[in-house]
């Protein structure tokens, strides 16, 4: 695991975009896989600025998000998927037809979760998965306890993170869907590399549990432990409760350069 420590969110920022470039200049027809929250957008507006000035294009790319709110009518400002469009796909050249996400207004929401897993199986699997953490350690929506082996389906969502969410809802917890579909833990490390972005002081204890603690399924995010290409970006408040700090500094500031990206 590449644990990065920068001085700002928008040096995050750069970093995580930089590595989308590179997918979007290496690949004939890059699989993006977004996250949704707060933690990715200095990320996309980064993106977006890169596309106006003709440095890079999402035109043959394909995009799917990690998750959705079960019940959200299509249209409503915070279903995941009116959100990334907003926040990034309708900024780019993404062609509107190759952005993907489960489906949370299906009458049939099993099948739905079923069918997204196809959907990213037959894109050729996603090249880059962004990811942000929550406070109580999730990736996608994975809450604690969600079984490392799981693929995409319905979750419930923990009262902690309805209420970390509800500032997408006027600040109105009972307003945060109580269901989402989300990719499993297993989809998630299905991915050829992923990114994790954490500011804040808020993500200092998931971080520390999800980077130097036991491998849990009390702390999803831990499951990064089992891949073997996986960046995380930090700024300092996100990286206070590691022990390693120093040398996380060393292997990045030293990094060689035939080593990957
Ligand atoms: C969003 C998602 C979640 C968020 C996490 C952190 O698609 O899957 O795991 O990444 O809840 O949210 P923020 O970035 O708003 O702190």
């Amino acid at each position: 695991m590449e644990i990065v420590i920068v001085d700002s969110p928008e040096e995050a920022a750069n970093i995580a975009a930089d590595a989308i470039e590179r997918v979007l200049a290496t690949s004939p027809r890059p699989v993006l896989g977004l996250a949704t929250g707060s933690s990715p957008l200095p990320t996309y507006r980064e993106l977006i600025e890169r596309h106006r000035r003709g440095q890079l294009s999402l035109a043959t790319a394909s995009a799917f998000l990690l998750d959705e709110y079960v019940g959200l009518p299509a249209d409503h400002p915070e279903a995941y998927r009116t959100f990334i469009r907003r926040h990034f796909t309708d900024q780019v050249d993404l062609p509107p037809t190759a952005l993907f996400g489960p489906d949370g207004a299906s009458d049939d929401l099993a099948g739905a979760a079923a069918s997204y897993e196809r959907q990213i199986a037959a894109s050729g699997g996603i090249d880059l998965q962004l990811l942000g953490i929550g406070s109580d350690g999730h990736i996608g929506f994975n809450e604690p306890t969600s079984s490392l082996g799981s693929r995409t389906r319905i979750k419930t969502l923990t009262d902690a993170t309805r209420a970390d969410n509800a500032r997408f809802f006027a600040d109105d917890t009972d307003a945060v869907p109580r269901h989402v579909i989300t990719q499993g833990i297993a989809t998630i490390l299905e991915a050829r590399h992923l990114v994790l972005i954490a500011t804040g002081a808020s993500k200092a204890a998931p971080i520390a549990l999800t980077i130097e603690g036991p491998l849990t399924a009390m702390v999803p995010a831990s499951a990064l432990q089992l891949h073997p290409h996986v960046t995380v970006i930090i700024d300092e408040p996100a990286a206070a409760a590691l022990t390693l700090t120093d040398y996380y500094r060393e292997a990045y500031g030293h990094k060689p350069g035939w080593q990957r990206h």
